[in-house]
């Protein structure tokens, strides 16, 4: 579905269910990270861009709270403006009421607002679902207040919702490229400066592929934490604020000093900083088998010292290094958190119907799952549909 369509999707759905057509229609979108994998904790540099699925919202004034309505699951959440905004149910609603809530903080009052809501960023496949709903509900309540926030602030605000409200301790990233996507572009964010630049994306001859592995492993959350207290364990031993200020020559002089495992995260860390901006200047030179090739080592890294892999994302990168660059693809790797969810694959745009069959012909004969896959060019981030 076009962003066009689904919005008017949306707006049809709010006319169904509120009666009246919707004075609002805003939009934020998934994203895929090309590379640059666990380095925003770090303050490293990550390459995420936006993709062709959208949380799009549809809303008008309300009479006393702020009542979302999920068209595709059918179940509302009704949220108490008149206060301070609190957790509560659904359990999908937090992720809303923490941008409320964060609003209220700036001291913006939160209007009631009637809402229609949908998604096609899928769930919990690690294309950031719960960034895009975040950063939707912040260009609602931006539209419906007309009092807008420095996209810096706004990606900051859905993040600190994502830690407050659904207890997630994630990076920027997500936020930041949902809030601050341009299409045709990829979106390299140095995690430190939380400064931006958007690397061009436009060569016609290449295509990046989602593949959602379709499954999503529990341990996931609990490991996160895990990894993010191994980094800062390194980063102290090593005597630096963060990773991105440790080299690998000053990890292997200090390999002695920290256990196996710690050693092994902060090489991943390390390595692939560098990696993205490598990755980064091949994309802007259309040095594609260098970009690839990056992606590939992002993986193994990924897999092998940062252990947040699994097997089913593993089939995927080998079946795509079975195929190879004659069959037509460059790279391949395991996209955000991992455990799970996607992989990211740059192949030869001419290629890519006889490459989606193969790989989806060749993962289910592996694992016995049906993988959904996707081609998007880069899409633009949070944008107001109508208002
Ligand atoms: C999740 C988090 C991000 C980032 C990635 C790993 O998607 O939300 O902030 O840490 O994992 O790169």
């Amino acid at each position: 579905m076009t962003l066009n369509e689904l919005s008017g999707h949306v707006a049809a759905e709010f006319q169904k269910h509120f009666g009246r057509p919707p004075r609002w229609i805003v939009a934020a979108p998934g994203r895929v990270n090309v590379i640059g994998e666990h380095t925003d904790y770090n303050d490293g540099f990550v390459l995420p861009m936006a993709i062709e699925r959208y949380a799009v919202m549809a809303a008008d004034s309300g009479s006393s709270s702020f009542t979302v309505y999920d068209t595709h699951f059918k179940e509302s959440a009704t949220i108490d403006v008149s206060g301070p905004v609190t957790k509560g149910q659904p359990k999908w609603s937090n992720y809303i009421r923490g941008v409320l809530a964060g609003f209220q903080d700036r001291g913006v009052k939160i209007p009631a607002l009637d809402v229609a809501f949908m998604s096609t960023v899928p769930l919990g496949g690690g294309l950031s679902s719960s960034a895009a709903l975040e950063v939707c509900t912040a260009t609602l309540v931006e539209a419906a207040t007309g009092q807008t926030i420095d996209p810096v602030e706004k990606a900051l605000l859905a993040q600190k919702a994502e830690h407050d409200f659904a207890g997630v301790p994630c990076g920027i990233m997500d936020q930041f490229i949902s809030t601050m996507g341009r299409e045709g572009h990829l979106l390299l964010l140095d995690c430190r400066s939380r400064k931006t630049e958007l690397v061009p994306m436009r060569d016609p001859s290449v295509e990046l592929l989602v593949v959602n592995t379709n499954v999503k492993h529990e341990l996931g959350s609990g490991e996160y934490a895990k990894r993010r207290a191994e980094c800062e364990q390194a980063a102290s031993i090593l005597g630096v604020k963060s990773l991105r200020d440790a080299t690998a020559g000053q990890l292997e002089k200090a390999k002695g000093k920290m256990s196996e495992v710690v050693y092994r995260r902060a090489r991943h860390v390390i390595g692939e900083i560098e990696r993205t901006t490598h990755a980064a200047e091949g994309i802007r030179n259309s040095n594609w088998p260098a970009v690839g090739q990056l992606m590939y080592a992002s993986h193994y890294a990924l897999r092998d010292d940062y252990e947040v892999s699994c097997q089913e994302l593993d089939t995927v990168v080998e079946i795509a290094e079975s195929i190879g660059v004659n069959g037509g693809v460059y790279g391949c790797r395991m996209t955000g958190g991992g455990f799970g969810g996607c992989c990211v694959a740059l192949v030869k745009a001419g290629a890519v119907d006889a490459i989606s069959k193969k790989i989806a012909a060749e993962y289910k004969k592996k694992t016995n799952i049906e993988a959904a896959i996707f081609g998007s060019r880069p899409a633009s981030g949070a944008t107001i549909i109508k208002g």
